[in-house]
């Protein structure tokens, strides 16, 4: 089974799908998580390119081709042979921050950024896609709090975000039943807890 968290930044994915790994691992469940850009040694190499605050020339188109690459090798190499064999596969952002990024984001055409993700993934889809929720106001007071140095992605502007929040609310609405909206103002336990009903219902009883 093949699970993906969204959201803007400091949402609070990596918190929460930490927690549902080690539930998984508590419950003797076979699991791999990824963190997108990344994963492969390729997708690695990909990942600081894309990160580094050097590369302040990098184009916008540059950005969506080199997201997808990484994306390519982690699915091929990685995410379809784990799957294969019934691993839990649960990755920190997928496709559906490419759409929301760099389409909503950084308005490049929808239709092409969808063909681009589908050549990327060869038609794979995470099963359920937990998007947390939260505002560009509370991204920022979290960056502040945690004193983390930012990096090129984040150095993106208060509007930029809006519409990267606004992006992942249409893409949620497009495909209701994959999507998992939660309100992540809400405490970690709380958000863990919404989550865990979700994937324990879904996962494959040892019967079968
Ligand atoms: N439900 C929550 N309520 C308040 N603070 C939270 C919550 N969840 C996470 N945080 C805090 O917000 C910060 C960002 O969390 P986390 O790293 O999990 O987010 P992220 O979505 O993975 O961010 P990034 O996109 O930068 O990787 C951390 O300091 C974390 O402790
Ligand atoms: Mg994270």
């Amino acid at each position: 089974m093949f699970l993906s968290f969204e959201g803007i930044d400091c949402c609070g994915k990596t918190t929460q799908a930490k927690l549902l790994v080690e539930k998984l691992k508590a419950e003797n469940r076979e699991v791999l998580f990824l963190r997108e850009p990344g994963g492969t040694e390729i997708s690695e190499q990909i990942r600081q390119i894309l990160l580094n605050k050097k590369n302040l020339k990098m184009t916008q188109i540059t950005e969506l081709l080199l997201f997808s690459a990484s994306r390519a090798q982690l699915v091929t190499e990685v995410i379809k042979p784990a799957l294969a064999k019934g691993t839990v596969v649960i990755t920190d952002r997928f496709v559906d921050s490419t759409s929301a990024y760099q389409g909503y984001g950084r308005g490049l055409h929808h239709g092409g950024v969808k063909g681009i993700n589908a050549i990327a993934t060869n038609g794979l889809m995470p099963k359920k896609t937990f998007l947390i929720d939260i505002t560009a106001h509370e991204m920022y007071a979290r960056r502040q709090a945690s004193h983390q140095e930012t990096d090129r992605m984040e150095m993106s502007n208060e509007d930029f975000y809006n519409r990267v929040r606004d992006g992942y609310h249409q893409l949620a609405k497009e495909e209701p039943s994959r999507f998992v909206v939660i309100d992540g103002k809400q405490p970690i336990d709380a958000i863990h807890t919404v989550i865990w009903k979700e994937v324990d219902g879904l996962l494959p009883t040892g019967d079968e």
